[in-house]
């Protein structure tokens, strides 16, 4: 089967899930790469939204993500939903850094390439694809509340520790067809 028979685009009105359980409660699969080397994390809180008028994905990431490192250089990258039954493929992605590149191997997961060649996995149930629009790194004088205050002072502590702000432009959304 091939992508267009396993997913179908959608625009971002037609996303059914909840914004704040997808960003909440939920945690999804950031890959960049191409089907020769492609990286994968978890990522979990963020958001949604329009930047620039654009539909935008917002997360956040630790700098020394090797995820992150390749978005830099791919400059795209997607987002991917899974059923609840891959929660353990999941969590694997996000127990190690794939900077070794054995990580990819190891995961039971299907890779797939969209049809702008971007990786997400046969398995997962909502993707977006993203292209990068800024990546920035927060001041701490940004900041005006304690907690947002603490939390940045504590990630602060080590460059490899800082926290980038990642944007990114929706260029496709696709959902599972029904099987
Ligand atoms: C549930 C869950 C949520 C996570 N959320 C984030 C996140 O939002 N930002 C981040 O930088 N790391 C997050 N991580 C940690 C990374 O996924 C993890 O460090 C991963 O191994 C990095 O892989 P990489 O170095 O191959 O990119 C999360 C991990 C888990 C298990």
């Amino acid at each position: 089967m091939n992508f267009d028979q396993r997913f179908k685009q959608i625009s971002p009105e037609e996303i059914h899930d909840n914004v704040f359980t997808l960003v909440g409660k939920d945690f999804f699969a950031i890959t960049a790469g191409k089907k020769d080397h492609y990286n994968s994390m978890i990522g979990s809180g963020g958001g949604f939204g329009m930047l620039f008028k654009k539909p935008t994905t917002w997360c956040l990431l630790r700098a020394d993500r090797y995820t992150l490192e390749m978005i830099e250089k791919e400059q795209t990258y997607t987002l991917s939903y899974f059923p609840n039954e891959y929660k353990e493929q999941m969590l694997f992605l996000g127990s190690k850094s794939g900077r070794d590149n054995k990580k990819m191997k190891e995961v039971e997961l299907t890779d797939i390439q969209t049809p702008c060649g971007n990786i997400s996995f046969e398995e997962a149930r909502l993707i977006f694809e993203c292209r990068l629009t800024q990546l920035t790194t927060p001041n701490l004088d940004d900041f005006y509340t304690q907690e947002a205050k603490d939390y940045l002072n504590e990630a602060y502590k080590e460059a490899s520790d800082y926290r980038k702000y990642l944007f990114g432009e929706i260029t496709h959304i696709w959902v599972k067809r029904q099987e």
